[in-house]
């Protein structure tokens, strides 16, 4: 264990903990027996994550008096659809999950959101714990209970929220990471520091180069901040009605570098990158963000190897219009998250011609 205090998510009746550790996994077991209901349990996992840690789970779950079933998702985002989903719902049914029983979710975001929504869905919705092994899936979507699948027309549109009961969060699980993932995830981790944390961008900036070298301690404090940051948000808005929107920090150029790019170009980490710097300047234009820290942002995502331009080729126009397609549209107006200081956001609704204009001048 890292020592770090467990997170609470308060959330009445739904509330869980958040704990994050390092070499941690195999404590699952006796994380969960004092609360879950039943004894049965699917563990939803793909064909990367299951040889790496699939045996250290199923062990330490057996070991504390639960009986595992396994469903194997292929990995990728093209497999989060509702083919899979049907798939694995036949399977639970055949590993006959009952109302008692308890998903957990082992690998990235796409285990979890697939497993999470396949827990809202089954028998009108299952306990289900998130054991998140990517850095984006760690410090992101494993909390605050967003699941859901893609459709051919765009990504999460059929979802729901469904609460986990527990999240274990093993750091040490991001050693076997692609370092492209690895970066990706740490795009998210310096969002939290841009729109809530001075401290912790403060802290990305001293230890850039330990928490690229996979300094476990470092890592595991910087999981842990972003866990809490997240958590704290969640509490105070589970639904997205107002401040959960923050999160979407570079998220709304994001999303449409990654469609205009056909989602082959960018991983998302790396189009939030490219979109937060524009947010940034975008921010020190309208709303006075301090020029010196728009550069402090940007260096820092370069030092983690993340891409902070937006592509040349992209037309301007059209990608003004991508972005307006963004679900987070309000009537004509395309709600961006802006910064006014590091840890200080406010939103700001934008025109096409405007979101168009901005892009031509950064
Ligand atoms: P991912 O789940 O596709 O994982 C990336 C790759 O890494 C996969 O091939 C996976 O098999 C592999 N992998 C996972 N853990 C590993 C490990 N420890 N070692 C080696 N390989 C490992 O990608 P992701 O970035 O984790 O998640 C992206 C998904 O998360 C998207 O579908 C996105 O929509 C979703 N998301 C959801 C929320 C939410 O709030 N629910 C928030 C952000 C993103
Ligand atoms: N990833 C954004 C959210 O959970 O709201």
């Amino acid at each position: 264990m890292s020592g770090l205090p467990r997170i609470t998510l308060e959330l009445r009746d739904r509330s869980y903990d958040i704990e994050v550790g390092v070499e941690s996994l195999g404590r699952i077991g006796e994380c969960l027996a004092p609360i879950l209901k039943g004894k049965k349990i699917a563990l939803i996992t793909d064909p990367v994550v299951e040889p790496l840690y699939g045996a250290r789970v199923r062990e330490s779950l057996t070991g504390a008096g639960f009986s595992v079933s396994q469903v194997i998702v292929p990995a990728g985002e093209k497999h989060k659809n509702l083919g899979e989903l049907e798939r694995v719902h036949e399977e639970l049914a055949s590993a006959r999950i009952e109302r008692s029983s308890t998903l957990i979710a082992l690998g990235g975001g796409v285990i979890g959101d697939l497993t999470g929504f396949a827990a809202a869905s089954f028998l009108r919705g299952i306990d289900v714990v998130q054991v998140p092994t990517t850095l984006l899936a760690q410090v992101d979507s494993s909390i605050g209970g967003k699941t859901g699948v893609n459709l051919r027309a765009g990504k999460n549109l059929v979802g729901a929220f469904h609460q986990p009961r527990f999240v274990l969060a093993d750091v040490g699980t991001l050693a076997s990471l692609p370092v492209r993932e690895l970066r990706a995830g740490i795009a998210e981790v310096v969002k939290y520091g841009v729109i809530l944390s001075p401290k912790l961008f403060e802290l990305l900036e001293n230890e850039a180069e330990s928490i690229l070298n996979l300094d476990r301690d470092i890592l595991a404090d910087v999981v842990h901040q972003c866990a809490a940051a997240k958590a704290r948000v969640v509490m105070e808005d589970e639904r997205e009605g107002g401040l959960r929107a923050i999160l979407n920090f570079g998220h709304t150029l994001g999303h449409a570098v990654e469609a205009m790019t056909e989602y082959s170009r960018f991983l998302h980490g790396e189009a939030v990158a490219i979109g937060m710097v524009f947010a940034a300047r975008l921010s020190a234009a309208r709303h006075g963000f301090p020029a010196p820290d728009v550069a402090r942002m940007a260096a820092l995502l370069k030092r983690f190897g993340l891409p902070i331009t937006i592509p040349e080729e992209l037309d301007r126009a059209d990608l003004a219009r991508a972005v307006e397609t963004d679900k987070k549209r309000q009537s004509d107006r395309v709600k961006f998250v802006c910064v006014e200081a590091i840890g200080r956001t406010r939103f700001e609704l934008l025109s096409t011609n405007e979101i168009e204009d901005s892009l031509r001048a950064t």
